[in-house]
């Protein structure tokens, strides 16, 4: 399937399956159990309709967005994804790079195949730094103090995995980063020719960031010893006056947690379920960001992230009382189908998409929007 051709995301995801390894497009595409938090994170979009309104003079639509202090063109931002060279040789690079060409945040994942320094200086635009909860605080000391020293404007601290979920389809194919080569991925690897030719000539898959500091050779294994189940509110205390800049919590559904993340120093929370790759019942982010703005008013920014497909969407969340939102699979399946250009289509489609979908609301700005704009459906 050409790129050209796709025209939403479910034509990326489809050019995805098609060029690449099957391991690879599941680990994309999966999510954990049953796989319910996921369905569920794109359909509850589907109890909000839009009101549209009319003869309001919409025409030229301004869709840029101030997101923590930074002025966007858009108002989404790439979500943090892990192993991006996995996926297509050119990995976070490409995506960097698209992400600075609509003018929006890129954030980097902690578990990244391109180092902190290098997608630093490879675009000027603003990017965010993700963080898991090591156990090792000298390890989360320095990579506080690269993003910091790399001009990365804001901390995101992903909270919604104190252990790896429960994701079969991974099991299902042994998959691994780097991947262990079996009899069964051989065959896989066959009937993806062109993701097998970049994968044998590109240079090994490796976390970039923490390729010097542990040993771990599999996902799994780097988790189980890194990832800090204990880790606490006091924790995080702790974290933000080590970082002493802007914060994102990642992974709140909770109208307490929420709170208590603004109370806590957290100048945004992102209400997220992972893409329901941790915990398989957890609600949809959107139906949560309600009661969320109602707790914490301004007290701090709020982005949601889960299940954004169509341009509507987003029109939905910014109505509704978000300040931005963000997503990893609508560009991760482009730059498994396309690297950087399959990436530029993802954006693409959601830039031009939210143009007209702008119109046809009868808003004419990003900042226009509001609850007058929605029906719930109950
Ligand atoms: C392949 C993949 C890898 C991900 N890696 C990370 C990660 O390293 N850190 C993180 O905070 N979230 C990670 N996420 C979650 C995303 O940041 C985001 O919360 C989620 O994808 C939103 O759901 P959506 O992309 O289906 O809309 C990952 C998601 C996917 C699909």
């Amino acid at each position: 399937m050409k790129i050209e051709d796709c025209h939403n995301v479910d034509d990326l995801r489809r050019a995805a399956r098609a060029r690449a390894h099957r391991m690879v497009f599941d680990y994309i595409d999966g999510a954990a159990d049953d796989e319910v938090a996921i369905r569920n994170n794109n359909h509850s979009f589907r109890a909000f309709e839009i009101v549209h309104k009319v003869l309001t003079g919409a025409e030229q639509v301004d869709l840029s967005t101030t997101l923590l202090g930074h002025r966007l063109k858009v108002p989404f931002f790439l979500a943090p994804s892990a192993g991006n060279r996995l996926f297509h040789k050119d990995g976070e690079r490409a995506v960097a790079a698209a992400a600075a060409k609509v003018g929006t945040i890129y954030s980097l994942s902690t578990l990244s195949t391109v180092s902190i320094e290098e997608i630093a200086a490879l675009t000027s635009t603003p990017k965010f730094f993700q963080l898991y909860v090591w156990k090792d605080r000298g390890l989360v000391r320095e990579m506080l103090a690269r993003a910091r020293e790399a001009g990365y404007a804001a901390m995101i601290l992903t909270v919604d995995m104190p252990i790896a979920g429960n994701r079969e389809r991974d099991k299902h194919n042994r998959f691994t980063i780097p991947p262990k080569i079996t009899l069964r991925q051989i065959w896989d690897a066959l009937r993806a020719p062109r993701w097998t030719l970049d994968y044998f000539t590109s240079p090994p898959i490796t976390y970039a960031n923490y390729a010097a500091r542990t040993k771990a050779t599999s996902l799994a294994r780097f988790f189980e010893e890194q990832l800090h189940a204990g880790f606490g509110w006091r924790d995080a205390e702790w974290l933000l006056g080590e970082w002493n800049g802007t914060s994102v919590l990642k992974g709140v559904v909770s109208p307490a947690d929420a709170v208590r993340a603004a109370a806590t120093g957290f100048n945004g929370i992102m209400l997220s379920n992972h893409g329901g790759r941790q915990l398989d019942a957890s609600p949809a982010p959107i139906t949560m960001l309600g009661p969320i703005r109602d707790r914490i008013g301004n007290d701090a920014e709020l982005i949601v992230d889960g299940g954004i497909r169509r341009c509507s969407d987003i029109i939905k969340a910014m109505a509704l009382g978000a300040n931005a939102v963000s997503f990893a699979r609508p560009y991760l399946y482009g730059l498994a189908a396309a690297g950087q250009q399959g990436v530029e289509r993802a954006l693409d489609l959601f830039v031009t998409g939210l143009k007209r979908d702008m119109v046809l609301t009868g808003a004419s700005s990003i900042a226009a929007l509001d609850e007058s704009f929605i029906r719930y459906k109950a």
